[in-house]
């Protein structure tokens, strides 16, 4: 068992970091009349896929803040569980959904996202959003992303069971989600 962890682990960090997957991008359905106004304010990641940026990381929260001309700023805030360090990172986001679908371009200063396409694929705007990125590496290989994204630091078993069934509606596998920690979030923290 655990040699099989060690030697998934390896490949994951051979594939910048990401869920690699064989197989096109699946097609997805994403958030029709994106409204980036409402999606702005604070939003807790609860689940997600790993990536390099939030290695190690809990108690991760990001604060979009809206500009009138159409984009949003965003710092990402968490804080490392080992060493109780506190990091944040910032971002810029605007949508460029040809139709005014989720479509949002994000750019994360410092880490590997820039100029990424995140899909909106479902959001209420005031308790969640699933949120997925693709790419495709080759023909063969595609790497992917996928961010759930709460309101609330401790959203309820059902909330949690509705972002699932939105991936399970676009095929798309939670099997590689883990839930980041946002308990003892208000612990003073080394700075
Ligand atoms: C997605 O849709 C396009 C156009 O309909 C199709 O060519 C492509 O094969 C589809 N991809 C997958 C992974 O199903
Ligand atoms: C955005 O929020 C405003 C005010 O709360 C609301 O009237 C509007 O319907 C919301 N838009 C969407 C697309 O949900
Ligand atoms: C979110 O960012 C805005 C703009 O910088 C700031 O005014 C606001 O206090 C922040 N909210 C929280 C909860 O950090
Ligand atoms: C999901 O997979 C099923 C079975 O392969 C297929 O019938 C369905 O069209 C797929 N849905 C989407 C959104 O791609």
């Amino acid at each position: 068992m655990f040699k099989y962890s060690a030697l998934l682990l390896v490949f994951l960090y051979g594939v910048n970091c990401q869920i690699p997957y064989v197989g096109q991008c699946p097609n997805v359905t994403v958030k029709q009349n994106f409204d980036l106004k409402n999606y702005s304010g604070i939003w807790y990641l609860v689940q997600a896929t790993y990536t390099n940026f939030l290695r190690e990381g809990k108690c991760v929260k990001a604060n979009n803040t809206f500009y009138s001309d159409g984009s949003i700023d965003i710092r990402i805030d968490q804080v490392n569980f080992q060493t109780r360090q506190k990091s944040y990172i910032e971002g810029y986001g605007e949508v460029v959904g040809a139709h005014g679908e989720g479509d949002l371009l994000l750019r994360l200063y410092g880490t590997t996202f820039r100029d990424t396409h995140v899909n909106i694929l479902d959001t209420d705007y005031s308790s969640y959003s699933v949120n997925w990125i693709c790419e495709e590496q080759t023909e063969e290989i595609s790497k992917a992303v996928i961010w759930i994204l709460t309101r609330s630091r401790k959203p309820s078993d059902k909330l949690i069971q509705k972002c699932l069934d939105v991936l399970g509606r676009n095929n798309i596998s939670t099997s590689y989600l883990v839930g980041i920690d946002q308990e003892g979030c208000h612990f003073p923290f080394v700075h």
